[in-house]
This record gives C-alpha cells, structure tokens and sequence, in this order.
C-alpha cells in the first residue's frame, strides 16, 4: 500500500469540479486519508513548487496556485501514485487523453486542476507541507477485500 498527495488546485474549486475530480479517486478504489481546504500563502507555495525555481514559468505557477483555495489530500491504495498520475493525465490538458482528468477538463498546460506526487520522494518531502501524521486517518472501507 502507498500514498501520495493531491491537490485540487484553485481552478478545480472555481470551475466546480472538485466533486467530480474527488469521485475519479473514489471511483478507483483509492482511499482518501486526510483531506483539507486551505488557501496557500506565497512562502508555502515557493517550499511546494521549491524543484521548479528559475524554470520560465515558476513566478506564474505560484501566481495561480495561491490565487484561491485550494484542495490537499492524501490518497492510499496499491500503486497510489503512478495510479493517481495516470489518472490526471499528462500535464498540458491539450495533450492529455480523453478520459484522464485533464484531458476531460483542463486545455491549460498551467491551468491543469491536478496535482499528484510524481515519485516516493517527492511524495515524502511534499506532504508534510500539508499534513502532520496524526491528522492522518488510518480507517477500513468495506469495499478493501474486493479492490
Ligand atoms: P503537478 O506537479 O502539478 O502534479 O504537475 P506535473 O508533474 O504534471 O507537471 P510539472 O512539470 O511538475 O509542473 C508543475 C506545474 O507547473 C505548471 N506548468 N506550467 N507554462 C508551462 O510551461 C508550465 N509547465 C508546467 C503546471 O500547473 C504543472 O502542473
Ligand atoms: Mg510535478
């Protein structure tokens, strides 16, 4: 069993597509564990997006990802995190394949709804920017055994 982080970036909530972006998650058979809404300030964002700094589109990125609330969770299943960026698709929702989140939903290479941990370190170093371990909730579904 693994983890990985996700975020509903602020075009997720303004579009009103969280709902339908969270049911991807569930519908999967993954398990949310720790959920919260929260609007990140700039210094948050920089510690976030800290493996983009000097890229040419850093200063916009973190423009966009502190321009209004946002979604964070932990996500466990087998495999969490390749299944979660398969999930979201490619980057640029241009390219992204129909039926992935951002190829059903986002044309933006910048405004792309999603994010997920794209590896076990970065999950390790991004989610305690978010969580503290004790608000992670350790709890069954009834589905487990068939999933
Ligand atoms: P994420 O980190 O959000 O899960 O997305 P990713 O791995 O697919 O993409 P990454 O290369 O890590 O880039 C992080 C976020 O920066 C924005 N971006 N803009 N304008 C551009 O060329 C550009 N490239 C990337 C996107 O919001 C991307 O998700
Ligand atoms: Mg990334």
């Amino acid at each position: 069993m693994s983890r990985t982080l996700v975020i509903l970036k602020p075009d997720a909530i303004q579009r009103g597509l969280a709902g339908k972006i969270i049911s991807r998650i569930e519908e999967k058979g993954l398990k949310i564990v720790a959920m919260k809404m929260l609007l990140l300030d700039r210094k948050t964002a920089e510690r976030l997006y800290e493996v983009h700094r000097g890229k040419a589109f850093y200063e916009s990125l973190v423009n966009y990802i502190t321009s209004g609330p946002i979604v964070a969770m932990l996500v466990e299943g087998r495999e969490a995190i390749n299944v979660v960026r398969k999930l979201m698709g490619k980057t640029n929702g241009a390219e992204a394949d129909p039926g992935t989140i951002r190829g059903d939903f986002s044309t933006g290479i910048e405004k792309n709804l999603v994010h997920g941990s794209d590896s076990e370190d970065s999950f390790r170093r991004e989610y305690p920017i978010f969580f503290k371990d004790e608000e992670i909730i350790s709890y069954r579904k009834i589905d487990e055994d068939w999933i």
